[in-house]
């Protein structure tokens, strides 16, 4: 895992923000992508500043080129544009969607990223119910388990990029299809955290 380079489309966001802070933290190789390579750069620098380590910051097409793993945190409305945009550097990688559909959905985002994907992409959908402020607090563990789907070569690295993150258990929680429910549990986390007044609702596995 040390050795490949990881690529957030959207890094300039607040989860992409608090994913790479983590895995940077873990000695991880990564490049911020965004649609605007000055913003790249900036927030590149700012993490740069934060975690001791240069940081690139690219343009989304130019992160996904140079990256063996891809994930996206960008807002499921940008979806199309942008696979369209990285598509043609995404032959034979792995992807990790974290996106997370406006309003509950049938479908999950996972499936229609994977059909807007060359065949030759790995896919696995991950990290949609770890709040950013919990990844930016570099002084506290983050109190989560992450579930894992997707295809099992993505999956393998989608939990290992998981349990980087100090305080992480991440599982094997099957096919593609299965992340209609994590995706779709991610709404009742927000309503709680709405509800409670709080920051970082999330959930456990136990018995495992
Ligand atoms: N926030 C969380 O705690 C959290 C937790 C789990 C999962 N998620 C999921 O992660 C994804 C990102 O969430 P976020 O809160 O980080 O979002 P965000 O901060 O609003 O956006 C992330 C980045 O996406 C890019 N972006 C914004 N609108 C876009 C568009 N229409 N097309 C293409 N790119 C666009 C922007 O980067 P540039 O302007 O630099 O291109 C932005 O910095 C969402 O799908 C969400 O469901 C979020």
């Amino acid at each position: 895992m040390n050795r490949r380079v990881i690529g957030i489309v959207g890094g300039t966001g607040n989860l992409g923000r608090g994913l790479a802070l983590r895995w940077i933290k873990a000695s991880l190789e990564v490049v911020i992508g965004s649609r605007y390579i000055e913003k790249a750069e900036k927030v590149a620098k700012e993490i740069g500043e934060k975690t001791g380590r240069a940081v690139q910051g690219l343009t989304n097409r130019d992160a996904t080129r140079i990256s063996d793993v891809i994930v996206l945190t960008i807002p499921f409305d940008g979806v199309r544009n942008i696979i369209e945009d990285v598509s043609r550097h995404l032959d034979g990688k792995i992807v990790i969607s974290t996106i997370v559909p406006p309003i509950f959905s049938e479908r999950s985002a996972a499936e229609i990223i994977r059909e807007l994907l060359p065949r030759s992409t790995y896919i696995a959908s991950a990290f949609h119910n770890i709040g950013y402020k919990a990844l930016l607090d570099l002084e506290k563990d983050v109190e989560s388990d992450v579930a894992v789907c997707g295809d099992d070569e993505a999956k393998k690295v989608a939990i290992e990029l998981a349990e980087k993150i100090p305080g992480v258990r991440a599982f094997d929680c099957g096919p593609l299809e299965h992340s209609r429910i994590i995706e779709n549990f991610t709404h009742l986390l927000i309503y709680m955290n709405r509800k409670h007044r709080k920051k970082e609702v999330s959930y456990r596995f136990t018995g495992i």
